[in-house]
């Protein structure tokens, strides 16, 4: 079965009213593939606003962030139902950003995408590496650990897609080389033939995202294991619509 390309747009904590509004309208004038799913992750707040100016039906919407319990007493988290209740069908979870700054670690990642899953979200699984892991050759094994953290909670991985993102990569302008992406690409799917097994493991995207931008998009093309990205700054831009293009 041929792995649908999937292009994420994480606008992280940025925006607001109008410039979101303007990124929904640029998204809704373009003319998209149809074989490409794209989804975009506004802030929070911002989820019903970008909803509700949404017209185009093959982008759908991602929450950045969702907890691990049903609506109740905890204060500033957001609930999968408050999000499934605006129109949102994705959840980003594990994102480098809340493993480090928020200390999110391996089991609340995976105990948060179980929670998601089980009640009707898809989960945009981010993984990747520090630095100095890299550094010390230690990508696989960083990038295994926090897969299997999931795995240990979940086992139909049917509405996952993998976001492999290198930490050195991300907003740094230094995109890992195709090569280099690939490379971890397809022992994270070696990985995951051991653990979830062959046909799910064939089945899962596994999508990039680290610097990616309208003018290096392209050069992933033909990388087997490299399913799509995951964008930040650019997906800010007219660009992201080149990046959704790349495929093409
Ligand atoms: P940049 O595309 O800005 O490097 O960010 C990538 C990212 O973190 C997407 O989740």
């Amino acid at each position: 079965m041929a792995r649908t390309f999937f292009v994420g747009g994480n606008f992280k904590m940025n925006g607001l009213k109008e410039s979101i509004k303007a990124i929904v309208e640029q998204l809704n004038a373009a003319e998209l593939p149809s074989n490409v799913e794209v989804v975009i992750a506004p802030p929070a707040l911002y989820l019903d606003w970008a909803q509700t100016h949404l017209k185009q039906a093959t982008v759908e919407i991602a929450a950045q962030n969702s907890f691990d319990k049903n609506t109740g007493a905890y204060t500033g988290e957001v609930a999968v139902e408050q999000i499934k209740d605006v129109g949102a069908k994705w959840v980003i979870l594990g994102h480098s950003e809340r493993r480090t700054i928020l200390n999110e670690t391996d089991e609340f990642v995976a105990s948060k995408t179980k929670f998601a899953l089980d009640n009707g979200l898809g989960v945009i699984l981010c993984i990747g590496e520090l630095l100095e892991e890299r550094d010390a050759g230690k990508t696989i094994e960083v990038v295994n650990r926090q897969i299997d953290a999931v795995v240990e909670k979940v086992k139909d991985w049917s509405n996952i897609v993998i976001a492999y993102e290198p930490v050195w990569a991300i907003g740094t302008g230094l995109a890992a080389t195709p090569e280099d992406a690939q490379a971890v690409h397809a022992a994270i799917r070696k990985h995951l033939v051991e653990v979830i097994g062959a046909e799910q493991a064939e089945n899962t995207r596994i999508i990039y995202g680290g610097s990616v931008n309208g003018k290096n998009a392209k050069s992933f093309n033909g990388a087997a294991d490299i399913d799509g990205f995951l964008v930040g700054g650019a997906s800010l831009k007219p660009e992201f619509v080149d990046i959704i293009n790349a495929r093409q």
